[in-house]
C-alpha cells in the first residue's frame, strides 16, 4: 500500500512507519519536525517537510500521489500544556487536522487512520475498564480537540465516504525491540522515560502529581501499551475500513499506579529513582484503563507486551544506548545496520 504518514518523525508515528516498512508498504512521511526528529526517519524513506497549518501545502502534498491510506499522528499532545495554552492547542490540533481531512476528501482518499486518545474520557466510568462506548467527556482542551477531529471524520464518512479509524491510545510506552527507535519528547512529560532518565542519573528528581486519588496507593492509575503493539494495531485496522468507519480503545487492560511504574523502573534498571510529591494536575483523571476487547475480537489484535517490566525494559535499552536521545544519532537512521 502507498501510505502517507503525518507526524511520522515523532514517537508513535515513527514506530508505525517502521512496522509499515517491515510489512513491505511504501511510505511517505509528512512532518514539520516541530517535535519530531530527522534521525527517526529511516534512510530511503521519502520525507516531506510540510506544516499542516499551511492549507495549500497540505493540499498539494495530498494531491501528489494516490494514497491507499493516510495515517494522521501530527498533533500537540500534552494534556498539561493544553490547560495552560488552551486556544493554541484547540487551534493547532483542530485546524491542522481539518486542512488534512478536507484535502483527503477532495483527493478521494478512502482510508484514514487517526491518533485519538484516552483523554476523551473523564472520571465518570464506574467500570474497571473504559469501553469503546463509554461516555466521551474530555477534561482538557487536548482531549476536546481530539473529539472534534473524531466528529469531523464522522462527517467526512457520511458526506464523502472516507472511512476512518479513530484509535484511542491509552499511554504509549516502550521502544522498538530491535533498538532502531525510541521515545524522545522535548520536553518529556511521560512517566516511564522520565523515571528512566532519573534512574540513569540524567535527571535529578521526578515529580509525582497527586497522592490523594481514590486508588490503591493514592497515585493515578494508567494503562501502558507498548508502542510496537500500537503499531501492529494500525496495520490490522486498515482492513476494517473497507466496510465502515470504526473507533477503538487501544490499551493493555492493565492499570499501574505511578508508584508501581517507578518500582518497575527500579527493578529493571537496578537503580534507585528519586522522586517527590507535587500537587495534582488539573485535567488528570484518577484512573484510565482500556477495555480493548472489541479491537481484539474484530481485528485479531493481540498485544504481546503485558508486563510493565517488559515494556520498561525496551525503553531502558534504547535510552542506555542513546542517553541524549536522537541527538546521539549523526543523521537519518545512524544505525543503518539495524535497518536491514
Ligand atoms: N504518546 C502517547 O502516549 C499518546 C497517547 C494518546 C494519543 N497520542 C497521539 O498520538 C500522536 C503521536 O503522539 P507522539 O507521542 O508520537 O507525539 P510526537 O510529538 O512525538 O509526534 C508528533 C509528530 O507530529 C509532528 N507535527 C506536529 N505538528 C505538526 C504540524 N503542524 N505539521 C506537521 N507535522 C507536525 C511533530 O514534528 C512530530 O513528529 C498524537 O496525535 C498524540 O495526540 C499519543
Amino acid at each position: 500500500m502507498k501510505c502517507l504518514v503525518t507526524g511520522g518523525a515523532g514517537y508513535v508515528g515513527s514506530h508505525v512507519v517502521i512496522s509499515l516498512l517491515d510489512a513491505g508498504h511504501d511510505v511517505v512521511i509528512l512532518d514539520n519536525l516541530s517535535t519530531g526528529h530527522i534521525a527517526a526517519i529511516p534512510e530511503g524513506v521519502r520525507f516531506w517537510n510540510v506544516d499542516l497549518e499551511d492549507a495549500q501545502a497540505t493540499y498539494d502534498a495530498v494531491a501528489r500521489e494516490n494514497w491507499d491510506v493516510v495515517f494522521h499522528f501530527a498533533a500537540l499532545s500534552s494534556v498539561g500544556h493544553s490547560i495552560s495554552e488552551p486556544f493554541h492547542y484547540l487551534r493547532h490540533n483542530t485546524m491542522n487536522s481539518l486542512n488534512l481531512i478536507e484535502a483527503c476528501t477532495f483527493h478521494n482518499v478512502r482510508r484514514f487512520v487517526f491518533s485519538s486518545t484516552a483523554a476523551l474520557f473523564g472520571d465518570e466510568s464506574d467500570l474497571p475498564q473504559i469501553t469503546d462506548d463509554a461516555l466521551v467527556n474530555p477534561t482538557s482542551p487536548y482531549g476536546d480537540s481530539k473529539f472534534f477531529i473524531e466528529r469531523a471524520l464522522l462527517w467526512a464518512d457520511r458526506i464523502y465516504g472516507m472511512r476512518s479509524a479513530c484509535l484511542r491510545y491509552f499511554n504509549a510506552a516502550g521502544a522498538d525491540p530491535r533498538g532502531r527507535l525510541g521515545e524522545d519528547h522535548r520536553p518529556e512529560t511521560h512517566l516511564i522515560p522520565l523515571a528512566i532518565d532519573t534512574a540513569l542519573g540524567v535527571r535529578p528528581c521526578l515529580k509525582i502529581f497527586g497522592n490523594n486519588y481514590d486508588t490503591r496507593d493514592g497515585t493515578c492509575i494508567r494503562d501502558y501499551i507498548h508502542v510496537t503493539d500500537l503499531a501492529d494495531a494500525h496495520i490490522r485496522v486498515i482492513d476494517q475500513l473497507d466496510e465502515r468507519s470504526v473507533s477503538y480503545n487501544l490499551g493493555n487492560g492493565l492499570g499501574f499506579t505511578n508508584l508501581e511504574v517507578i518500582q518497575s523502573v527500579e527493578r529493571v534498571s537496578g537503580q534507585k529513582v528519586s522522586w517527590e510529591w507535587a500537587p495534582p494536575r488539573s485535567g488528570d483523571p484518577a484512573i484510565l484503563v482500556a477495555d480493548s476487547s472489541r479491537m481484539r475480537s474484530e481485528t485479531g489484535w493481540n498485544p504481546k507486551y503485558h508486563s510493565i517490566d517488559a515494556i520498561v525494559e525496551t525503553a531502558l535499552q534504547w535510552r542506555k544506548r542513546h542517553p541524549h536521545g536522537y541527538d546521539d544519532y549523526n543523521s537519518r537512521s545512524v544505525l543503518p545496520e539495524l535497518w536491514s
